[in-house]
């Protein structure tokens, strides 16, 4: 969702904003602003659309916004359309105090109803005004009392939020807040930053605090305090950053999401790697001790979206290796459903982000019940991560793309640990099948290198079929699981409408969509399957479609039902769905650069949702 920076220090912070929102973009394009404390005092810039926007109404408004500290916002708007006036920062009262908010006000409507009632007069349609007013309402004018202020504002808002509060009487003060959403401070020396995330300071510093829930922490360029909900000074862990700028930018490619496409066999490398050890995998302080593996009556694996869909792998490896049930369940319907969750059950949290709001709902609530949780999450110290009881980090590096790709392959592969180990422990597998399953681990980055070679040809097969207007994926068992992630792939990057289907389902009512040259994709990795899915390819041509089947070497069937066959190298067919996925993600990158469409920043969506 929408992305937050302020700077305070010595140097002209507008840049160090502009800079920064463009890091963090990916969390949100509808609009984006600033804040800074200029030499005509407390200015305000906002405008609809990318940040570019912005830079050319600041060049217009006469380009001076020279100043030294200021807050930023790039917007995913929920409250209000994407509009110059619902942008951020919002104005508090007569314009003394501003505000950059990520999140959702709940109870902003009675607030603004009392607000108004009290003369203040609003300008947007947006949830985060209220806090703006409200904090001028609260404030008492005093130097000192901005943090304290914001205190009491926050204690009067339900919902979530990540704020930057400046005002008129500190002009080298930010006061920062949070629930629910990530804020990370920057360290510097003379100079302090707050952020969304660290990709917004990592240019200036790598030391950061991580903000936790219910604190308010005041940011000046010597110094950060912060306080916990009753005031009080808490003592906060500096952190350092381990990876530099470099792995956040595009480094040649055209865009993020090729380049993180083609990271994939490092990403799985460096997420198998330090957890095989003399041929069988080792988990190091993440709570899964065997004895508590032996234990497990039921796995639930939560996430949305594609962490969703590598969790509906992740089902279908582990009930098959381990036979335990197992069920992939959506965050937003889990945490509201009144799930059956027990003491003796294992709950699998997978977030990218691990900020998703959903999923770590779903994780508390599973916590709460009792459950064991872990967390497969790849943003380092991110909410998720800290709060679950074990955490198995994706090593996939800061993806920046909101199209995931590099941290889906590297999530599997940490279910694929995690289920080698279960099955292992509850003596599914002997030590020589573990060895050997750990050898399959290894290779897996090797296969996927050999299976990007695919991409000239997918490229191709994209040119092709880039204009139709609806797509079908097929695919049974685990192929199903992939097709779906293939199909959340090319819809959110190329606005394709497109279904997966679990291949023997179509005919079922869906089959009625398909005609003349419809394009159909089918998965078919599984063998013992082939002969079924090629019954469904018939049933799908017979009407018109056009196929592409993505397949093994294995594969021997009548290849001329298909206008295209994608073979895809040996792999341990449990883990085919990290390869056939590699051909999908370039059909879909490919399609939509064809179509011309925004790839890395595709409409509507944001990175990391942190509203529910
Ligand atoms: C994937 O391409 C999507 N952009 C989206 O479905 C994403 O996987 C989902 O929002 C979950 O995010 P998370 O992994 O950060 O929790
Ligand atoms: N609710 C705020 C708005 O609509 C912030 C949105 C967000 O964080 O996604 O502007």
């Amino acid at each position: 969702m929408c992305g937050i920076v302020g700077f305070t220090g010595r140097e002209n912070a507008l840049p160090i904003l502009i800079k920064g929102l463009y890091s963090l973009e990916y969390r949100g394009y509808d609009s984006a602003g600033v804040a800074a404390f200029t030499k005509d005092g407390l200015r305000v810039v906002k405008a609809r659309g990318r940040i570019a926007n912005l830079e050319e109404k600041i060049k217009e408004e006469g380009g001076d916004m020279y100043c030294t500290c200021g807050i930023g916002h790039t917007r995913w708007a929920t409250h209000g359309e994407p509009s110059d006036r619902n942008s951020h920062p919002h104005l508090g009262g007569k314009g003394k105090v501003a505000v950059v908010h990520n999140g959702i006000i709940e109870n902003y409507k009675e607030l603004r109803e009392r607000l108004e009632a009290h003369g203040y007069e609003f300008k947007s349609e947006t949830d985060t005004e209220t806090v703006a007013h409200l904090v001028d309402y609260l404030h008492t004018g005093k130097q000192e009392d901005l943090a304290k202020t914001v205190l009491q504002a926050v204690q009067r808002l339900r919902g979530s939020y990540a704020l930057g509060v400046v005002s008129m009487d500190n002009t080298q003060e930010i006061v920062a807040a949070r629930r629910g959403n990530p804020l990370v401070i920057g360290i510097g020396e003379g100079e302090n930053m707050i952020a969304s995330d660290i990709t917004a300071i990592i240019n200036r510093t790598k030391r950061y605090i991580i903000l936790d829930d219910n604190e308010v922490a005041i940011v000046r360029p010597d110094s950060v305090v912060v306080m916990n909900e009753f005031g009080d000074t808490v003592e906060k862990e500096i952190m350092t950053v381990t990876w530099d700028m470099s792995a956040a930018e595009k480094g040649g490619y055209q865009h993020f999401m090729l380049k993180e496409i083609m990271e994939q066999p490092k990403a799985v490398a460096d997420t198998v790697k330090p957890r095989i050890k003399n041929d069988a995998v080792v988990f190091e302080d993440n709570g899964l001790t065997d004895e508590r593996l032996r234990e497990i009556e039921h796995i639930h694996i939560i996430g949305c979206g594609s962490a969703l869909h590598a969790g509906m792998v992740g089902k279908r490896v582990i009930e098959a290796m381990c036979r335990i049930r197992c069920t992939a369940e959506v965050a937003s319907e889990f945490r509201y459903e009144n799930p059956i969750i027990g003491k003796k059950d294992m709950c699998i949290v997978i977030s990218q982000s691990g900020e998703t709001a959903d999923t770590l709902a779903a994780m508390r609530l599973a916590k709460q019940a009792g459950a064991f949780t872990i967390a497969i999450v790849n943003v380092v110290s991110s909410t998720i991560a800290r709060e679950a009881d074990g955490v198995l980090y994706t090593w996939a590096g800061p993806e920046i793309s909101v199209a995931t790709t590099k941290a889906y392959s590297a999530q599997l592969s940490a279910l694929y640990l995690i289920s080698v180990k279960i099955a292992r422990v509850r003596g599914l597998i002997s030590i020589g099948d573990e060895r050997a399953l750990c050898a399959e681990l290894q290779r897996l980055p090797e296969c996927i290198e050999q299976t990007l070679k695919c991409q000239s040809d997918m490229q191709r097969i994209a040119t092709l079929y880039a204009n139709r207007s609806s797509v079908f994926f097929l695919g049974r068992g685990l192929d199903y699981a992939a097709a779906l992630e293939a199909s959340l792939k090319l819809k959110e990057i190329s606005y394709i409408h497109s279904e997966a289907y679990a291949a023997g389902e179509l005919k079922h009512g869906t089959i009625s969509l398909i005609e003349e040259g419809t394009l159909v994709v089918a998965l078919a990795t599984q063998p013992a399957l082939f002969e079924k899915t090629v019954s469904n390819i018939r049933e799908v041509v017979a009407r018109g479609a056009s196929v592409v089947l993505v397949t093994t070497d294995d594969f021997t069937g009548d290849e001329s039902v298909c206008q295209h066959i994608v073979r895809l190298p040996k792999c341990l067919y449990e883990f085919s769905a990290s390869l056939s996925i590699i051909p999908m993600q370039l059909l879909a990158y490919y399609i939509a650069v064809e179509r011309n469409c925004d790839v890395d920043k595709p409409r509507n969506l944001a990175k990391s949702v942190t509203v529910e």
